[in-house]
């Protein structure tokens, strides 16, 4: 057990991206232990997932991409260690925290994480290492798509309900008081989010499913669509919102990019933007990154999420394997310090 009296470790084992062309690109090498600078603390990890912008930073195609090598992982869980010196990265000392390791050198994959005390929000008492490990990303994300003013009318289809950040969003959603509907592409995943109490949920990988759209958008006045699969549906979706129309797209599931037309857009007064959380975060000041922080561990709820296995950091590529091909099932997380309680 690593205690905040010890010496840091000039160097941990920790998973490590070296090449974005072959499976070989990612292993579990010696890697130095990044002293803090000023305002920036050091976190002993105990967990971290593996989200799906993990997956495609590992092949070089996420938003930001780091020089290589690099430590990969976005999010995850701890206990601060060490400091590097200013009042908010004191005050951390000994303090277990979520992590953001957002436009960090060294992500989360690794025992130890040097970064910003800013990235930091501590976890108030009950609420467990494990729970913070995916307390940030997907939370926040639903809650920046749903702020105020990004959605005018009380009607949003979700086109992808599934999944920790689709659950997360339907459910913030209803507790907004807005009428979710929710788009899925397997019956087993209308049934999970029946049983969660979603009413409006339909199979959008059915042949009839774009001319129910059109009817579904009309019944329901639909003026907003939140979208992670950046395909045809995108289209479909900018021909059939009621105007004025937005569709948000804030991730790109599927594999053929959306072909849509520009007459919607010119002629139909809908719109398509973009949301990534990273760009949102920046634009907050620290008090409101708290606010948010403090109601997300509040909610418990709402902002939980499944997690389908706890793997040792080890046994990485197992663990990316499993994350890849069972996304419904829940998160997988890796265990970076088996010694960290709880
Ligand atoms: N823009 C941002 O700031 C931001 C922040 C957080 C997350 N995201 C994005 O949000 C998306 C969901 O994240 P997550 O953490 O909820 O992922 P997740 O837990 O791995 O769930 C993904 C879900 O999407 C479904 N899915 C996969 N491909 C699909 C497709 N082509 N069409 C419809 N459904 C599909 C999966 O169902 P199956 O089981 O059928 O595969 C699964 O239910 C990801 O694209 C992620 O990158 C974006």
């Amino acid at each position: 057990m690593f205690t905040r009296r010890q010496p840091l470790p000039e160097s941990m084992d920790a998973a490590l991206v070296s090449s974005f062309e072959t499976p070989e690109g990612l292993q579990i090498v010696p890697t130095a232990v990044t002293a803090p600078g000023p305002g920036e603390v050091v976190v002993r990890m105990a967990y971290a997932p593996i989200h799906p912008a993990d997956l495609v930073s590992l092949r070089g195609r996420y938003g930001v991409v780091a020089p290589l090598p690099f430590v990969p992982g976005l999010e995850g869980s701890g206990t601060v260690v060490r400091s590097g010196g200013g009042l908010g990265a004191r005050a951390l000392v000994g303090r277990r925290v979520a992590v953001l390791a957002f436009f960090a050198a060294q992500g989360t994959w690794a025992p130890f994480v040097t970064v910003p005390a800013s990235h930091c929000v501590p976890l108030a008492t009950g609420v467990p290492l494990k729970r913070g490990a995916t307390l940030l990303i997907n939370p926040l994300t639903a809650m920046g798509l749903l702020e105020p003013g990004q959605v005018a009318h009380g009607s949003v289809l979700v086109t992808v309900a599934s999944g920790s950040l689709g659950r997360m969003i339907m459910g913030w959603g209803r507790h907004l008081g807005l009428h979710m509907i929710g788009c899925v592409r397997r019956e087993a995943q209308r049934e999970a989010l029946k049983r969660l109490g979603h009413a409006e949920v339909f199979n959008a990988a059915t042949p009839e499913f774009p001319a129910q759209l059109r009817i579904l958008c009309r019944r329901y006045r639909i003026h907003t669509a939140l979208d992670a699969t950046g395909g045809a549906l995108v289209g479909h979706l900018l021909d059939h919102l009621e105007e004025p129309g937005r569709v948000v797209v804030y991730g790109l599931l599927e594999r053929e990019p959306a072909p849509f037309s520009g007459f919607p857009v010119i002629f139909r007064d809908v719109q398509v933007s973009g949301f990534w959380l990273q760009r949102w975060w920046a634009g907050r000041s620290l008090v409101e990154r708290l606010r948010r922080a403090v109601t997300v561990q509040m909610k418990s709820e709402i902002f939980s999420t499944d997690v389908q296995a706890t793997v040792p950091l080890a046994h990485l590529k197992e663990a990316i394997a499993l994350a890849r091909h069972n996304r419904s099932e829940g998160k997988v997380l890796l265990r970076l310090d088996p010694t960290l309680e709880d």
